[in-house]
């Protein structure tokens, strides 16, 4: 899979998506990642990517030239399945949405900032607008890293456990049971005595009573979804 991202703050993106299991991932060549400064596509002497609102009081605003040069200087070699902007105002990203777009080829993400971009690049390029949450950010770059990363680690090969992607909180609208290490005992504080017992068929029986009990308490919204089989 490709991922292309559009930023004016490059340096932002670098940093988050180059260690561990993404830089891993890239290094063997499951996900190529690429990251654009904007500004390489200003035409202005000053390679300014925003100018003033329209409408009074509304700050700066992304303009439409150097975005679409950007987009379509990279549509010219490759067909790309989704065109993102991240934006406080896009549809809430969540697991189900990153595994549908860990199953595309290529997709474009163009990080979001100052007051918006203008509308004509969201009505003619943009496929689709995501937000990560209901809370302001400076920008959009690390949203961007935040969706890179979950769709990364879902591509196969990426989690060296096969199991380890699908068995994650929120794959079946269930958190994750507790887990432990050695020691069985530290300082007073005990490991579950079931989980010393070796015997398996016990052990998932009381994982999948933990992660009912631990969504119920502390997501009931997540519960309400698991008990409907609404994934
Ligand atoms: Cl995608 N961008 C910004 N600026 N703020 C956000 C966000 C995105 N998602 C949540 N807050």
């Amino acid at each position: 899979m490709r991922i292309d991202i559009i930023t004016i703050l490059p340096e932002i993106l670098s940093g988050p998506l180059d260690h561990s299991i993404i830089k891993r991932a890239r290094e063997k060549g499951l996900a190529e990642i690429y990251i654009h400064n904007l500004r390489d596509y200003s035409e202005d002497k000053h390679r300014r990517v925003d100018d003033y609102a329209y409408s009074k009081g509304a700050g700066m605003v992304m303009a439409v030239q150097p975005v679409e040069k950007a987009i379509n200087s990279l549509k010219r070699d490759i067909q790309y399945d989704e065109i993102i902007f991240t934006t406080p105002d896009g549809q809430l990203f969540d697991q189900k949405e990153a595994n549908i777009l860990s199953l595309k080829r290529n997709i474009i993400i163009l990080c979001g900032h100052y007051k918006g971009v203008d509308q004509r690049v969201r009505d003619n390029f943009i496929t689709k607008e995501i937000s990560i949450g209901d809370y302001v950010l400076t920008g959009g770059e690390l949203a961007a890293a935040v969706i890179t990363d979950s769709i990364v680690r879902l591509l196969p090969g990426v989690i060296s456990d096969e199991t380890s992607a699908l068995s994650d909180s929120f794959q079946d609208n269930l958190l994750s049971p507790p887990v432990y290490t050695r020691p069985a005992e530290y300082k007073g504080m005990k490991v579950p005595e079931i989980l010393l017992s070796g015997n398996d068929r016990l052990i998932d029986e009381w994982k999948h009573m933990q992660a009912l009990e631990r969504t119920k308490n502390l997501r009931p919204d997540l519960y309400k979804k698991y008990l409907k089989k609404d994934i």
